[in-house]
C-alpha cells in the first residue's frame, strides 16, 4: 500500500508518475513521528534488527544504519568513508526488520538522512523547509516495498543491446588516432570491445556539440569507419556552455534567456572545463527542449550514445567568488604593502584568502547565486539543485526519443535524482583505484535498483590515482555483472586499457565471459525493467529470515537465477563465500571451460584465481551461456547451452 502525504507547498519534482491524491498531514503517527517546528523532520527508532536499506548511490554499506547522509548532488572525486554526499540524491529508505516500510522524501535541496549517527537507535531525515510529498509504502517484505515503490515512479530507461557490450574510456585519448589506436589493440589482442568514449578533448575547446576539427579531420567519416569496426563512440556531454563570441550555442541560450540567471536577471557566470560558462536553464521546460535538440548535430552523424558529465552541476569557481578572492588578495597587498604574488608562497597567504581560495569549489553560496525560469517562476537554484542532473538528462533523453523514436540510444549521467532513472542510466562517478572501491561498487549497485537506475556501474579499475593489473583483472570479474562495463581513467594516471598490461589473454578471457553471459544478463536486465524489479539485489530481499544473508554485503542477487560474489582484495586466490541454500558454483576458466560444483547451504571457501570469474547459480535454477564474441552483434545464439541445474529453463528476451 502507498499512501502520500503532503507538507507545505512541495516543488513538483515529477519524480513519481503515478495519480494519488495527498492527503494532508494533520498530526498522524507514520510509522515514525514528524515535527514541523523547525523545518521538517521525521524520526523513528530502530529495533535492533532493523536493517536500513536504499539511499542509492550513497556511501558506505547497503545496511545504511550506522552514519549520516546529506542528499546534495556534490561534485567531490574522493569518495573516502567519510563522505556524506555524492554526485546523486536518491531520497528513499526502506525499513526492513519487525515492519517493512518504505520512505520516499521527494524533497529537492539538502536533505540530511541521520541513520542512527547522533543516536545508534534513531533515525532522522531532516530539511530546512516542510514543503515536501512524503510516500509511505508498507509491503510485506523489503524486496516487496521496493517493487511497490518501482511502480509508483515509472519504468527504467533500457539501453541499448550494444550497450551491454564492454567499453574503453580514459580522459586524455586527444585524436582520431588515438582512438583508432585503442580499437586495434583491442581487435588484435581479441578482446571484445564495442564503446570507445570520447571524453572532453574531442570537442572544440570544451564546446557542447562541437568537435575539434584539426583532431577528428573528417569526423562524420571517422563515425562510420568506427562503425564499421562495429565500435560505437560515446561522446561526453557537459553542462556548462562556453561564453564565446560567435558560438552559436552560446548566442542562442543568451538570446533566449536559456541561462541561469542570477537574481537581477544577468546570466550567472561559473567556471568549468571550458572557462567562463554559463548554465543551460535545464528546469525551464523551453530551455531543455532547446538544449535536448543539440544533441541531434551528433546523433545526426551517426553517434547514438552519449554520458552526460558535470551536472551537479559542478563549479570550480564563480565570477563572485573570484571577485571577493581578488579583493582579498589586493587588501593583503595594501595592507603589508608587498609587491610579491601571494600565490608564489602560500604559507604565507593570510587565513582569509587562504579560505576564499578553497571555498571556491562547489560554493554553497553559488548555488544561492542563481536562478531558474520554471514556468515563468523564479526558483533559486538551491531550492531544487539536486535536479539539476537529472533535467539535463531528460532533456537529452526526450529529444533523443524525439529524434530516433524506433531506435534505443545509450544515454548516463553523472549527478541524478529519481525520475531520471525514466531517462537514462548513471554511472558512479570518480571513484579511485583502490580495493575498496571495488566494495563500494558492489554495494551501491542494489540501492540504486531500488531508485529505478538498472543501467548503471563504475569506471572499472579505478578513475583517479594509479592501477594495478590485479586490480583491473578483479574489478573487470565485479563488471562482467554490471551493466555499464566501462574501464575509464583520469588523465595523468597510469594507463590502464586490457591491453597494457602482460598476460593479455586473461583480460581477453575476463572481458569474454561478459559476452558469453550477455544473452543471459540482458535478458535479466529486459526482465528487471519491464517488471519493475531489480536486477542485483541484497541477498537480505530473497532471505529476509537468514540474519546470516541480511548481513552479507559482499555478495548480490542477480536475476532470479544467479548471485555474484567476486574478490576485493589483493593478494588473495580466493574468498569466503556464504550461500544461504544449495547452489551450483560456476567458475568461468581461462581455457574456455566452465567449472561446475553444486555446494550445500553454509559457509566455504572457494579459490578463485585472477583469471577466473566467479558465479552461483541458485538451487533448480539455470541460465544461457554462449561463446564469447568480438562484439554484441557477433554472439551467435546458436552456440547456447545451459549452466545450473538439470531440468530447469531459460527465457531469452531482448
Ligand atoms: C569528470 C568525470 O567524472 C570524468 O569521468 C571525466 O573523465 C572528467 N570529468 C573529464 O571530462
Amino acid at each position: 500500500m502507498v499512501e502520500k502525504y503532503i507538507f507545505g507547498s512541495p516543488f513538483e519534482t515529477e519524480a513519481v508518475t503515478a495519480c494519488m491524491e495527498a492527503v494532508g498531514f494533520a498530526g498522524k503517527v507514520i510509522c515514525g513521528e514528524i515535527s514541523l517546528e523547525d523545518g521538517f523532520c521525521y524520526s523513528y527508532q530502530m529495533d535492533d534488527a532493523d536493517v536500513i536499506y536504499g539511499l542509492g548511490e550513497a556511501n558506505r554499506g547497503i545496511n545504511k544504519r550506522g552514519y549520516k547522509y546529506v542528499s546534495n548532488c556534490t561534485d567531490d572525486p574522493n569518495h573516502t568513508e567519510d563522505k556524506i554526499s555524492l554526485y546523486g540524491a536518491h531520497n528513499f529508505l526502506i525499513i526492513s526488520g519487525k515492519r517493512q516500510v518504505g520512505l520516499f522524501f521527494d524533497y529537492p535541496a539538502n536533505m540530511c538522512f541521520d541513520i542512527g549517527y547522533t543516536r545508534q537507535d534513531m533515525l532522522t531525515v531532516r530539511c530546512e523547509r516542510a514543503d515536501l510529498y512524503l510516500y509511505v509504502i508498507t509491503g510485506e517484505s523489503a524486496y516487496d516495498v521496493a517493487k511497490q515503490f518501482r511502480k509508483i515512479i515509472g519504468k527504467s530507461y533500457i539501453a541499448p543491446k550494444y550497450a551491454f557490450g564492454f567499453g574503453q574510456s580514459r580522459w586524455g585519448y586527444k585524436t582520431a588516432e588515438d582512438i583508432e589506436t585503442v580499437v586495434k589493440r583491442y581487435r588484435d589482442n581479441q578482446i571484445p570491445i564495442d564503446m570507445v568514449y570520447l571524453d572532453i578533448d574531442y570537442m572544440q575547446d570544451y564546446k557542447d556539440f562541437t568537435v575539434n576539427a584539426e583532431r577528428f579531420p573528417d569526423f562524420p567519416q571517422f563515425v562510420q569507419k568506427m562503425k564499421a569496426e562495429k565500435i560505437h563512440l560515446i561522446p561526453i556531454i557537459d553542462a556548462g556552455v562556453k561564453i564565446e563570441d560567435g558560438y552559436d550555442i552560446y548566442e542562442e541560450g543568451v538570446e533566449k534567456g536559456y541561462f541561469c540567471k542570477r537574481e537581477d536577471d544577468s546570466d550567472f557566470v561559473a567556471a568549468v572545463w571550458p572557462g567562463w560558462t554559463h548554465f543551460p536553464d535545464m528546469l525551464n521546460p523551453d530551455a531543455r527542449a532547446w538544449f535536448g535538440g543539440k544533441y541531434e548535430r551528433l546523433t545526426s552523424l551517426g553517434i547514438d550514445g552519449f554520458w552526460n558529465d558535470m551536472n551537479e552541476p559542478s563549479i570550480f569557481y564563480s565570477e563572485e567568488g573570484i571577485k571577493a578572492l581578488n579583493q582579498a588578495i589586493a587588501d593583503y597587498v595594501k595592507d603589508t604593502e608587498s609587491d610579491g604574488d601571494v600565490m608564489d608562497n602560500a604559507n604565507t597567504v593570510p587565513g582569509e584568502v587562504r579560505w576564499l581560495m578553497e571555498q571556491l569549489q562547489n560554493n554553497p553560496e553559488d548555488y544561492r547565486r542563481f536562478y531558474h525560469n520554471i514556468n515563468g517562476k523564479k526558483v533559486r537554484h538551491d531550492y531544487v539543485h539536486n535536479l539539476y542532473g537529472f533535467n539535463m538528462t531528460r532533456a537529452a533523453g526526450e529529444a533523443l526519443q524525439k529524434i530516433a523514436p524506433d531506435r534505443k540510444m545509450l544515454l548516463f549521467s553523472r549527478s541524478s535524482y529519481i525520475g531520471m532513472h525514466r531517462y537514462g542510466g548513471i554511472w558512479t562517478g570518480d571513484n579511485q583505484s583502490w580495493w575498496s572501491h571495488i566494495l563500494l561498487n558492489l554495494k551501491m549497485m542494489p540501492s540504486l535498483n531500488m531508485c529505478g537506475f538498472l543501467y548503471t556501474g563504475a569506471d572499472l579499475g579505478g578513475f583517479g590515482s594509479n592501477t594495478t593489473r590485479d586490480l583491473v583483472l578483479r574489478w573487470l570479474a565485479l563488471g562482467v555483472f554490471t551493466p555499464l562495463m566501462r574501464n575509464h581513467t583520469a588523465i595523468g594516471t597510469r594507463e590502464q586499457e586490457c591491453y597494457q598490461f602482460e598476460h593479455i589473454e586473461d583480460f581477453r578471457h575476463v572481458v569474454g565471459v561478459r559476452y558469453r553471459l550477455i544473452p543471459y544478463l540482458y535478458s535479466a536486465y529486459i526482465k528487471a525493467a519491464e517488471n519493475d524489479d531489480l536486477y542485483f539485489r541484497p541477498l537480505g530481499f530473497d532471505y529476509p529470515d537468514d540474519r546470516r544473508a541480511v548481513e552479507t554485503e559482499d555478495q548480490l542477487m542477480l536475476g532470479n537465477e544467479a548471485m555474484i560474489a567476486p574478490v576485493y582484495t589483493q593478494n588473495v586466490s580466493g574468498r569466503t563465500v556464504y550461500l544461504p541454500e544449495e547452489m551450483k558454483f560456476v567458475k568461468f576458466m581461462p581455457d574456455g571451460s566452465i567449472y561446475e560444483e553444486t555446494l550445500s547451504q553454509g559457509t566455504h571457501y572457494v579459490e578463485i584465481k585472477l583469471n577466473e570469474v566467479p558465479l552461483f547459480i541458485r538451487k533448480g535454477k539455470c541460465i544461457p551461456v554462449v561463446d564469447a564474441a568480438e562484439n554484441v552483434d557477433a554472439i551467435d545464439l546458436s552456440t547456447v547451452r545451459y549452466l545450473g541445474y538439470d531440468g530447469a529453463a531459460y527465457e531469452i528476451v531482448e
